[in-house]
């Protein structure tokens, strides 16, 4: 199976996402390590609860000091055998080196159809721009942020009489079905970069089934 390392900074609502679709005996992924770099997120207790390791990598410890905060996350995400990093909610940007690091084995989920609306307060920006569906995307990650090929998307209408907080929760529904479909494509070697895309090799039918 392939060894994961989710990334969180807080709630860690994906984190269970994932927790519960690596329960199931034919997932080809289990998570190795969860590693927050906050420690009050409550996705921890979320990891011990399920018997998985945690480790807390504080950016406050390495204050002004990214490269020290990123050297540490990387060694104990190698200590623990991760071969492939999710961020799951987790809220700070991480470096060129870092990125190039894990070149092609760290994605990402964002809330917000890709390339519309990188950065933070999507749900409310989706609304103010008046897109008639919203989203999540989950990518690869390149230095740029939010940017990198994209491996799988979920749309979710945007319906009247819907605020941030609806929307939102709307696209947290989809995102806790879009996270492990795309875990499985990478974890079965069926989504292949191409460039600047990831082609997706042979048929997808849980996806349909997802939608
Ligand atoms: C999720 O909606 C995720 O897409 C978003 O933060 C939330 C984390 O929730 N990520 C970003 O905004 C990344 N910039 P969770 O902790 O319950 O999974």
């Amino acid at each position: 199976k392939l060894k994961l390392g989710v990334l969180i900074s807080g709630r860690g609502s994906n984190l269970q996402a994932l927790i519960d679709a690596c329960a199931a005996p034919d997932f080809p992924a289990e998570i190795a390590l969860v590693l927050s770099n906050k420690a009050d997120a409550l996705g921890l207790e979320r990891a011990s609860g399920a018997g998985i390791a945690t480790a807390v990598v504080s950016h406050r410890d390495h204050a002004g000091d990214k490269a020290a905060f990123e050297a540490a996350m990387d060694a104990t995400l190698r200590d623990a055998g991760v071969e492939l990093i999710c961020l799951a909610g987790f809220m700070r940007l991480l470096s060129p080196w870092f990125v190039g690091r894990w070149q092609d084995r760290l994605i990402n989920i964002h809330p917000s159809l890709l390339p519309s609306f990188k950065g933070l307060d999507t749900h409310q920006r989706a609304l103010t721009t008046g897109v008639r569906f919203h989203g999540c995307t989950v990518h690869f990650v390149r230095p740029e942020m939010d940017e990198g090929p994209i491996i799988a998307q979920a749309a979710v209408p945007v319906l009247p009489g819907d605020d941030a907080a609806r929307l939102g929760q709307r696209v947290l529904d989809a995102e806790h079905k879009l996270y492990p479909h795309a875990v499985r494509l990478i974890a079965e070697g069926r989504a292949r970069i191409d460039g600047d895309l990831v082609r997706i090799e042979g048929p997808a039918p849980e996806l349909a089934a997802m939608l």
